[in-house]
Order: structure tokens, then C-alpha cells, then sequence
């Protein structure tokens, strides 16, 4: 099995070439099958690719981890630049009107109307179950939020009926690859909690061993008891490569980075793994 892993967008970069910006885009080849999961703010993940000399019109399917601009603001760029009819799997609540509380409710969601990126060739598959791609490659569909420790993020709400609610982000949705030595697990935002994410991954493939983790973990807010409960669940998982991304944020990632010397990596703006 051959896989490489690139990250597209994410808030920092570390090639001078490349420009980071808040959000994440993963691009993932699996056998030569490749999927684009997320598609970053706006257009760094197209102008990051070009760098590369990826060419983002080889792509065979979309994923979307869920329906927060910094996820979804780039379909349009994506969708422009490959100029063809692509399938994308999310949940259907990626198109709620999705706010986070700041000095005000600030809009968050996607800018664009389903009818315009269906005009492009996009085609939603939108679903709450899990969906396998091929044999060994599975969205997650709904996370069940099982822990007592993993909570969403407070400031974020949706609007319905002109009133504001607090978004269970029941969207967020997360992947993995089935590989010889376990699981490859790729989050979004892991507003659902990553431990919650990677439990229900284990629980869907059967598949407890999980060899590597990259993505955002939503952690940069989270408290020390969290990351302390995160961290042990983490050992307790045996988890043999940790590459932390976008919303994990600087304190929770040197956390990690500490506590997992010997695994943890930020994956950042242009890393690319060959994995195993
Ligand atoms: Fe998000
Ligand atoms: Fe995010």
C-alpha cells in the first residue's frame, strides 16, 4: 500500500514558497485514488498545490469535515481549477448558518449557495453514516460524543428561526485509511473531540491499532485536566506518529510536543508524508 499524505493549507508554513492562512486542506493519495479533504480559506490550498506541482484536476473525490469557512472557503477556488464533476461527502448540517461569538455573532459558515457549486460539478453526498471510499478508506460520519471530557467549543452557534442556538457541529466529520500497521486517521477540526473521533474510527473499522494521526484537534482552548485526559487517552491508544495541525494551537501543541517527543510533528503548510 502506498500512501502520501500532503498537506495543502494550514495556518503556518515553514517552506518560504508556500502561504499559510487560518484552515486546513489535506490532500491524500491512496494507491494513486486521491482525495481532497477540505479545501482551506480561500485560495491557498489552489496556489499551494501549483507550488508543488500537484495538479488538483487528478483528484477523484472531496470530502468536506464540515461546514466553518476556514474548511469550505476555498470549494469555490477548488472547484474553478479542476473544472470538472466531482462528488463531495459531508453531512447535511454543513449548510447551517454557522456563527461564533466573538465581540458579536460573526458569520463562520459557507459563503457560497449549494446551486453555485453545483454549477461548478459538484455533486453533495450528504449523509450522517459513515461512508467507505474503497475498501480501506472511511469517512466517519456522525461522531457519537461518548467521553466526559471532550466538549464543543461554547462560542460557536447556529442560527434558526433568527436565533441563536449553540451548534452541536453534528457535521464534524473526520477520515481513516486502513493500512498493515492500523489506522491512518485525518481530522478536521475535531470539534466533536479527537479522542471521540479516534474511538469511533476503531469502532467503525475494527481496526484498534492506529499508527498515525494528523490534523486539527481543536485544542487550543482546552484546559489542562483536557489535555492531561487527552494525553493519557492518547498513551492508553498507543499512537505511533501524532501530527497536530490549525486549531490545536501553540500551547496544546508544545503540550504534545513534550509529552511525545519521540512522535509528535507539526503538520503544517506543505508536509508530506510517505506512509508507513
Ligand atoms: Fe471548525
Ligand atoms: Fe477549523
Amino acid at each position: 500500500m502506498d500512501i502520501k499524505i500532503t498537506t495543502l493549507s494550514e495556518n503556518t508554513a515553514d517552506t518560504p514558497d508556500l502561504i499559510a492562512e487560518w484552515g486546513l486542506s489535506i490532500l491524500m493519495d491512496i494507491d494513486g485514488y486521491r482525495i481532497l479533504f477540505d479545501t482551506g480559506a480561500s485560495f491557498s490550498a489552489i496556489y499551494n498545490a501549483q507550488m508543488l506541482g500537484i495538479d488538483l484536476s487528478t483528484i477523484d473525490k472531496m470530502v468536506l469535515s464540515h461546514g466553518h469557512f476556514d474548511h469550505a472557503g476555498g470549494l469555490l477556488n477548488v472547484l474553478q481549477r479542476i473544472n470538472k464533476p466531482i462528488e463531495i461527502i459531508a453531512h447535511p448540517d454543513i449548510w447551517d448558518a454557522k456563527y461564533a461569538l466573538r465581540a458579536d455573532h460573526r458569520y463562520i459558515g459557507i459563503a457560497f449557495n449549494r446551486e453555485q457549486l453545483e454549477a461548478l460539478g459538484a455533486t453533495f453526498y450528504l449523509t450522517k453514516d459513515p461512508v467507505w471510499i474503497k475498501d480501506n478508506i472511511v469517512t466517519t460520519g456522525e461522531i457519537p460524543m461518548i467521553n466526559d471530557y471532550e466538549q464543543i467549543d461554547p462560542d460557536l452557534y447556529i442560527k434558526q428561526n433568527n436565533e441563536f442556538k449553540h451548534d452541536p457541529l453534528a457535521d464534524d466529520l473526520a477520515m481513516a485509511i486502513k493500512t498493515e500497521q492500523g489506522l491512518v486517521i485525518i481530522l478536521g477540526c475535531s470539534h466533536r473531540g479527537m479522542i471521540n473521533t479516534i474511538n469511533h474510527l476503531q469502532q467503525i473499522t475494527g481496526e484498534t491499532r492506529v499508527y498515525c494521526v494528523i490534523g486539527g484537534t481543536h485544542l487550543m482552548a482546552a484546559s489542562p485536566e483536557r489535555l492531561a485526559k487527552t494525553t493519557a487517552d492518547l498513551r492508553q491508544i498507543a499512537v505511533q506518529r501524532l501530527g497536530v495541525s490549525h486549531c490545536t494551537g501553540f500551547q496544546a501543541s508544545s503540550w504534545l510536543a513534550q509529552e511525545f517527543p519521540d512522535i509528535f510533528f507539526l503538520n503544517n503548510t506543505g508536509t508530506q508524508l510517505n506512509l508507513p
